[in-house]
């Protein structure tokens, strides 16, 4: 593997590992990279821009103008011309910065302006790297599509012994070289992903809704598109936005909507992955005028079904075509599970279960189960929604890859 012609912006804090930066960047320029070292004032106590500028062949950057001429430095051309960010080492502070987007210096500048993939490699004393701030601040990173390098186990600067070590730099560039090889493995996929809450409406200003964030559809979304799929994100209303330029967002309210832009782009699709939670009710009437509480103690609602959209497009799911649904359950959770993929004639459904803390509705994380149809199952641990997008993804989409990590129902 290599890394020819791959532009790296390599982004160093100040930490005592900054000196296993001189070799990351030589590292770096033997695969064939081109690399621009972005520093902040801390980093430069621990390793020296001429070391850095001798080894990369570019002038290093750490502030927003150039002191001697004056020049510029934007930071929004950096994130145009990276192919890959990598932070190592990071700080405690600066993953902080990261994580919040304080971008008082010019390297979490730079990593908001990044269109590509952003590595973190943290580097601290094992009490900082176990801290419950350092850890929230790690866990949104990687909500926000960050891939962590997790730090290893060993003697830290302070002479304790404990997990904070950077990553090796071999090790760092070897996960660069995986990255590139398999970064663009959905390339020409095309990935429809239903999303969020429904709403149905009462009368004009009250509906009947439920807890769903989108933020597990925005999640299966952003990975596959950041793999280079072609995503239609179709979303119940919900307050997440959308940056990627591979995705086409259809936002809807109904789940009437829903099943009609489902079923419309389903048949161009070679992919569905239904995440979103759509009412399965919805008021058989709906008021044109606010309902008046008029005294009344008591208020009926009729409800009528909804169309079940994972099952319609069970109806015309072509062979070729592979549909990935959800269940979210409170009881009997395999066996009910196993029930959708029959009935709605899915290929895959990952299970989420409400008993289990930190998953479903709203959380940044998930707890799932992926069961297939042919009886097989793999339970992960709670995770961020980013990386159980990845575990969908790689479970239905790359089955190769993790063929001897199924258990036999
Ligand atoms: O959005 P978040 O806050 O991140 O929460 C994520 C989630 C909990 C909503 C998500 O992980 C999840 O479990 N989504 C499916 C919720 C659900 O409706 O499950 P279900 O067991 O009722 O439905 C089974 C499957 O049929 C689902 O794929 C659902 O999208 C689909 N369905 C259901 C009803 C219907 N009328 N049409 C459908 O297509």
């Amino acid at each position: 593997m290599s890394l020819q012609g791959k532009h790296i912006l390599l982004g160093i804090s100040g930490s005592i590992a900054a000196y296993k930066s001189a070799t990351l960047t030589r590292l770096l320029i033997k695969k064939g990279a081109e690399v621009q070292i972005v520093i902040t004032q801390a980093g430069k106590e621990f390793i020296t821009p001429v070391t850095l500028s001798a080894l990369s062949g570019r002038p290093v950057i750490s502030q927003f103008f150039a002191s001697d001429d004056g020049t510029w430095h934007s930071h929004v051309d950096l994130g145009l011309w990276a192919d890959a960010m990598i932070v190592a080492p990071a700080t405690a502070s600066t993953i902080g910065k990261m994580a919040n987007g304080i971008a008082d210096n010019m390297l979490v500048t730079t990593y908001l302006s990044m269109k590509a993939a952003v590595f973190v490699a943290p580097a601290m004393d094992l009490d900082m790297y176990k801290h419950i701030s350092t850890q929230r601040n790690i866990e949104r990173l990687k909500s926000d599509g960050v891939r962590i390098i997790d730090p290893t186990e060993g003697e830290l600067a302070s002479h304790l012994e404990g997990k904070g070590r950077m990553e090796e730099p071999e090790n760092i560039v070897a996960i660069l070289e995986q990255f590139f090889a398999s970064g663009n493995d959905l390339e020409k996929k095309k990935i429809m992903i239903t999303a969020g809450p429904t709403y149905e409406r009462i009368d004009p200003v009250r509906f009947i809704g439920n807890f769903s964030s989108g933020k597990m559809g925005f999640a299966l979304a952003e990975e596959s598109a950041s793999r280079g799929a072609e995503v239609t994100l179709i979303t119940g209303p919900t307050a997440l936005s959308t940056s990627h330029p591979n995705i086409v967002r259809v936002d809807v309210e109904s789940a009437i909507e829903m099943h009609a832009a489902a079923l419309k782009i389903f048949p161009l699709m070679d992919v569905a992955i239904l995440s979103a939670a759509v009412a399965d009710y919805r008021p058989e009437q709906v008021a044109d005028e606010k309902i008046k509480r008029s005294g009344k103690e008591n208020l009926t609602l009729s409800l009528v079904s909804n169309p079940d959209i994972a099952a319609s497009l069970g109806e015309i799911k072509k062979p070729e075509q592979l549909t990935i649904g959800f269940a979210l359950e409170t009881s009997n959770e395999e066996i009910n599970a196993i029930k959708k993929i029959e009935n709605k004639h899915f290929d895959y459904i990952v299970l989420n279960s409400l008993n289990d803390q930190g998953a479903g509705f709203a959380h940044d994380t998930n707890k799932v189960t992926i069961l297939s149809r042919d009886g097989k199952k793999r339970s992960f641990p709670l995770k961020s929604k980013r990386e159980v997008a990845k575990d969908i993804i790689d479970t239905a989409l790359k089955p190769s890859t993790i063929d001897n990590e199924w258990l036999y129902l």
